[in-house]
């Protein structure tokens, strides 16, 4: 199929990738002439697995092309997909100015009377995509065009995307007309994944619904590891006790400093956003977020308790900047915030993370901050080390020999990492959450 691809950031570089490799004929566009250029010469604008080889060999073999030319990509799509960003707005409502822009502009360019599916993968609120079907028309103006419009929200998360793509649970689409969703499913009939046919509005819904339940489901063991802290009950033997029960599943029950990244915080204020403007008080979501804010402060409270407010004299080592493990993303990044907080409070600190140094020195800046080369080194020194971010590695650091190069050997593990019983071996004063002998 000859497929297009608007915006080239996570979602639209890796689904254009990943179509291509399934055989199609795939165009890439983003009106970024420097990302273009960049992806042309297989340099990716974002850390992904695998996203740099992929990129790469479709290009070679011809079935991936990278564009700036709006013209050319529109006429060149019997599918065009959607892909641009949905910012939250400053109302805390998706911001869908890059989508109703992408539609208006399909529709300057859509030839005459040549049928084109135009399908939004992009997270988008309930109701979007019939305003889509009007920009689009508003962009073609009095011109003869033949088009459908679709929804097919994606489900990749960041660090798995290729894999997800590949070996997706689901496929939703959604739309009005019977001839879209015949073609959708054809393509991605190549795929061993139940295909959930349905209105706009559904799978519109059912991407924002899947999300919220997912934030939903690490608030409430983040709730549920402060009833351990205050009970001497442990959370990971909870969080084990309650996923054998196949109704709930293991998965997503990791008590932590708190979600974040693009999609989570967005999306549950947008989900929250929609069913007020529909005069529905969502309260359940509310205090899903309102955990959510709340955990990394119960984390703080901990560093404060001990060491008072005034960090001045002190310097810690930071392990992790990420929202989450293999990414170099910072976006709504628990992590920064803490780091944030605690440079307020007048703490140095030495920091490492395997892939978002870059990304975390843009928005940090250098400030009471040292960027360190290994995990290693923001040992060397400090009188405690904070754990931020889920990344593997942190969690099969040598920390008997690490500590010893401490000032003093405390760890804040704030995404229960390391075992209690381990750190008290080693003489560490741990500190997790919600596990019973941590500090
Ligand atoms: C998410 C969804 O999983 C994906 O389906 C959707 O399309 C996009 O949003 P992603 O943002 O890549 O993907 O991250 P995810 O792996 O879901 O993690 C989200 C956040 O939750 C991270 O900050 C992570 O650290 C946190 N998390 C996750 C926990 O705190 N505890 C957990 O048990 C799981």
């Amino acid at each position: 199929m000859k497929i297009t691809i608007i915006g080239t950031g996570y979602v639209g570089l890796v689904s254009g990738a990943v179509f291509a490799d399934w055989g199609h004929e795939v165009v890439c566009l983003d009106i970024d002439e420097e990302k273009i250029k960049k992806i042309k010469e297989g340099v990716m604008p974002i850390y992904e697995e695998g996203l740099e080889e992929l990129v790469t060999r479709v290009q070679d073999n011809g079935s991936f092309k990278a564009t700036t030319n709006y013209k050319m990509a529109v006429e060149h799509g019997e599918l065009i997909f959607i892909c641009v960003g949905t910012p939250s707005a400053q109302s805390g409502a998706a911001d869908l100015n890059y989508v109703y822009q992408a539609a208006e502009t399909i529709g300057k360019y859509l030839p005459e009377n040549e049928y084109k599916i135009i399908i939004t993968k992009s997270t988008v609120p309930v109701g979007t995509n019939n305003s889509v079907k009007k920009h689009v028309n508003k962009g073609a103006g009095d011109k003869k065009v033949d088009f459908d419009v679709a929804s097919n929200p994606e489900f990749l998360r960041e660090g798995n995307a290729i894999y997800d793509a590949n070996n997706t649970d689901r496929v939703v689409i959604g739309s009005s007309s019977e001839k879209a969703l015949g073609v959708l499913e054809e393509l991605y009939s190549k795929l061993d994944a139940p295909i959930v046919k349905t209105d706009l509005a559904s799978a519109e819904l059912i991407k924002y619904a899947a999300n919220a339940f997912l934030a939903t489901k690490i608030s409430f063991i983040n709730e549920i590891a402060q009833i351990c802290e205050r009970t001497g009950a442990d959370v990971k033997s909870v969080s084990h006790g309650m996923g054998l029960d196949n109704r709930i599943g293991p998965k997503f029950l990791n008590a932590s400093i708190g979600y974040g990244g693009s999609c989570f915080p967005k999306d549950v204020e947008a989900l929250y956003r929609t069913s007020s403007a529909n005069f529905y008080d969502f309260r359940l979501l509310r205090g899903v977020m309102d955990a959510n804010e709340r955990q990394k402060f119960y984390f703080l409270e901990k560093l404060f308790e001990k060491y008072g407010t005034n960090l001045s004299n002190l310097t810690f080592g930071i392990l992790g900047t990420a929202f989450k493990n293999d990414t170099d993303d910072v976006r709504k990044s628990p992590a920064i915030e803490v780091i944030r907080i605690l440079r307020g409070s007048g703490l140095r600190m030495k920091i490492f993370d395997p892939a978002a140094m870059e990304t975390a020195q843009e928005v940090l800046g250098n400030d009471y901050l040292e960027y360190m080369d290994s995990a290693a080194d923001v040992f060397e020194g400090t009188d405690a080390v904070v754990i931020l971010t889920e990344w593997k590695e942190f969690a099969t650091l040598d920390y008997e020999a690490l500590v010893k190069k401490m000032k003093s050997k405390v760890v804040f593990d704030g995404r229960n990492l390391l075992e209690p019983e381990d750190m008290k071996d080693m003489g560490v004063e741990y500190y997790a959450i919600g596990r019973s002998e941590a500090g």
